[in-house]
Parts: C-alpha cells; structure tokens; sequence
C-alpha cells in the first residue's frame, strides 16, 4: 500500500521545538527527510536513555534506531560541518551508516561565509542578524546558477573548472568591494576533495530513494528547519532565512510530490520568540518578556543568542495554518506560562487606527502593527505531570482551546515541559 508522507514544520519564526514531534512519533516513521536551510538551524533531541544531542544539519532520524535519516535537495550542506556533526555522533557511539544525501543538494562554500557575514556588517542597522553560516549567499548562488553541488565532489575537474568561475567574480567582490583576502581555488578544491572522500558513501539520488520508500509503505516525515515567519516567499522580508521552510518547500526539497502529502504537522509556542532582527508585534520588553525568556530558556541553540520573546500572536498562527495547510497543531512550553496571572493572546492588530484580523499586506503595514490583546485568566499550577487534557487546570485548558479556534486547526499534541514524555496528547499524530 502506498503511504502518505507527513510535513513537520516550525508555524512562528523558529525554535518552536519539533523535535517534540520527533519524540511523540518515536519509531514509527521509516524516513526522516530534511529539505531545506542548513546549518543554520539547531534542535535538542533527548533520546529515550536520556541522551542529550544538538543536531544542526542531520535530520533528527539519526538517532532512532531503524529509521533513515535524509539529506534532501533542498538543503545547503556545509561539508565540513556535517562530516564533524558524523563524527560527533559516532564517537558517542551512535552511527550514521544509514544517512543518505541528495547528489542535487548544494555546498556552502567558504566564499558563502565569508560574504555572509561581510556582507552583514556593511548593512549596518539594516542587517538581517543572520546565523552567518553562509546560507544566503549558498542560496543566492543556487538561484543565480553558479551554485556547487554535492555530486560536484564526485568529479574532481567539474569542481575545479565550476570554482574557478565563481571565484573569478567572488574574488573581485570580497577584495574590491569589501576589502577581504581573495580564496584560493587550489586550496579549496583540496580541502573539498578531502570532504568528498568521507561523504561518497553517503551520496544518492534520495528523489527515487523516497519515491519508493512510498511505494513499499513506508512512512515519510518531512521535517522543515527555520519556520513560516522565516520562509523566504511567505515570512517577514527581507528579515527571513533564504529557503522555504513552509510545507509547500517540502516537495520541492525533496522531489516528493504535493498529492503524497496528506499531512501538515505545525509546532507552535504557547508564547512567541524569533532570534535576528525584523518586526515582531508581540515582543515583550517587561517582567512577562523576562519571565518567558529565563522559564523557556530562550537562548538560540545554533548561535547562543537571546531570542527575542513575547505573546502569543493568533494572527501569526492563524497564517501559518492557512499557508501550510495545517492538519494537526502542536502546542509546545504551555508550562512555561504557569505562574502568570494573565496570560494575554493578540487576536489581531491595529495598524495605523485600523483594526486587522489577518496578516497584513505588505511589510510597512507589519512594522506598524500594534496587537489588539484578549487576556486570559493565568494558572498557577505545576503541569508537567499532565497527560491528558482534563489533567490540564481549567485556566490552560482554556488558553489551548483558545489557540485552537483561533488558529483554526485542531490542536493534537500540548508540551508540558522538556522531557520527551511531557506532552498532553488529545489526537494521534499519525
Ligand atoms: P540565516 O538563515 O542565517 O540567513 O538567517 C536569517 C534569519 O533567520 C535570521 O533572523 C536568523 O536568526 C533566522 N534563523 C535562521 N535559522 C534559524 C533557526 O533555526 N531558528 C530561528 N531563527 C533562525
């Protein structure tokens, strides 16, 4: 029988805690695909033994046993990090003979960082707070057509010859626009040829690989990295990563197509946070913002940096469900807001003395909208023992059936702390 295949992605800007569906499937998914972003993007999975693993680039599959964990097309690989991320995980004993990588994906490449993060300082007060791992430049490359690929390091000359036109003009920005050292294309190829040895064993044509996994009845997780508000088509513009990490971005990163998907899980925060720069109306800059940043432990897992915290924004969820397609919502960190006397939820905005229930149009709109607040009553109540929703004080129950209508789509799964098994579960996720 054929199988569906199910698109897990972040419904806010980021860090909305995925790995929590990851945990709540367990082994019942056969392939793990990640298809867009790349080492820009961080999660925690706590294994059942209660190990502890930060995961940047490798799908969180990795560390169930049985499943195959999937690099899709989508992503931009930086080899090295990867190749350390493999030996990382090897050393702590667990394996990833089963990883496969997309011969179609593309290389981050060192003149990808170096512009990245050049590139930043000369916006000034305009910069994007990007992670600086060289994704926009790697995906800027891949749409301007000068792009290399992960099967370019199967073929020594290709990468040569691909290389040295790139840098021809690289070189010309990084020394003549911004004052940096030019790259040296003989050092590079060797440093990739290197690379290349150790990922060889690792490299497919994952688009017939899935194709088939389906076919035999397997199951498919898609999981986007980054989130809706980040997606480089739909998010806050030009204050969003350079993939798309909504559920359409999935079948384009991994050649599965749109009719196999009958699925769209959306974590979201029972709050709100976003690292980098870019409008946020939510945000909270008082005790409440301090309470969520220090209880949710809202610190970025890639860069380190303080993530920005506030409300919960309906409207921004309400969005993500109609942009993705959401079928199932995952609230995740109720129990952060235990112990607020309110808990308020923005229903919508104000913008320029106009009241607005939906995203607004364009960008300046966004940037002057002031969120219109519904305040409910707060808990005071320890939950992280809740499994079942009537294990949930009353006061909680009523914020999640308010994100619930709200948001328009029912509300499967309810983190109530870190643990993998503190979770409320209302709907079976599969
Ligand atoms: P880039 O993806 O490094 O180009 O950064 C672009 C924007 O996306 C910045 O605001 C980053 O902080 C944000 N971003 C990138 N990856 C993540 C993530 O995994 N979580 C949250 N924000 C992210």
């Amino acid at each position: 029988m054929d199988m569906p295949a199910i698109v897990l992605i972040g419904a806010q800007w980021g860090d909305e805690g995925k790995g929590k569906v990851t945990d709540v499937l367990g082994g019942q998914v056969g392939y793990v695909v990640r298809y867009q972003g790349g080492n820009n993007a961080g999660h925690t999975v706590i294994t059942p033994d209660g190990e502890k693993y930060a995961l940047h680039l490798l799908p969180s599959g990795v560390l169930t046993p049985g499943c195959t964990p999937v690099i899709g097309n989508g992503v931009v690989i930086d080899p090295k990090v990867l190749i350390a991320e493999i030996d990382g995980l090897a050393e702590r004993g667990v394996s990833c003979d089963r990883l496969l990588i997309s011969a179609d994906a593309h290389l981050i490449m060192p003149h990808h960082r170096a512009l990245d993060r050049v590139v930043e300082r000369y916006l000034g007060s305009a910069r994007i707070g990007t992670t600086g791992r060289g994704i926009g430049p790697a995906y800027g490359d891949k749409v301007a057509r000068v792009g290399i690929r992960v099967q370019d390091l199967l073929d020594p000359g290709i990468l040569h010859k691909k290389l040295e036109m790139v840098l021809r003009e690289k070189n010309q920005v990084l020394a003549k626009v911004y004052n940096r050292k030019a790259i040296d294309v003989r050092a590079v190829v060797e440093e990739y040829l290197g690379y290349a040895e150790r990922l060889r064993p690792y490299i497919a044509d994952t688009r017939l690989i899935l194709a088939r996994a389906l076919e035999n009845g397997e199951t498919v997780l898609l999981e986007g990295a980054q989130a809706t508000l980040l997606d480089v088509d739909h998010g806050t513009y030009p204050f969003v990563t350079s993939s798309n990490p909504t559920a359409g971005g999935a079948c384009v990163g991994s050649g599965i197509p749109p009719t196999r998907i009958s699925q769209v899980i959306g974590v979201i925060k029972a709050y709100t946070t976003r690292v980098g720069a870019g409008p946020f109306p939510t945000e909270l800059f008082d005790d409440n913002g301090a309470h969520l940043a220090k209880v949710g432990v809202e610190f970025g897992t890639t860069t380190g940096r303080p993530r920005r915290c506030g409300w919960f924004d309906a409207v921004v969820g309400r969005y993500a469900v109609r942009v993705n397609g959401i079928t199932d919502l995952v609230v995740t960190k109720l129990d952060v807001l235990s112990g607020l006397a309110k808990v308020p939820i923005c229903v919508g905005y104000e913008v320029d003395g106009q009241r607005v229930d939906e995203m607004p149009m364009t960008q300046t709109a966004f940037h002057h909208a002031a969120p219109v607040y519904e305040e409910l009553e707060g808990w005071s109540e320890d939950i992280a023992k809740a499994r079942s929703f009537s294990d949930l004080p009353l006061n909680a129950q009523r914020y999640v059936l308010r994100i619930e209508e709200l948001c328009g789509a029912r509300v499967s799964v309810v983190g109530v702390g870190p643990g993998r098994e503190e979770n409320v579960l209302r709907y079976p996720l599969l």
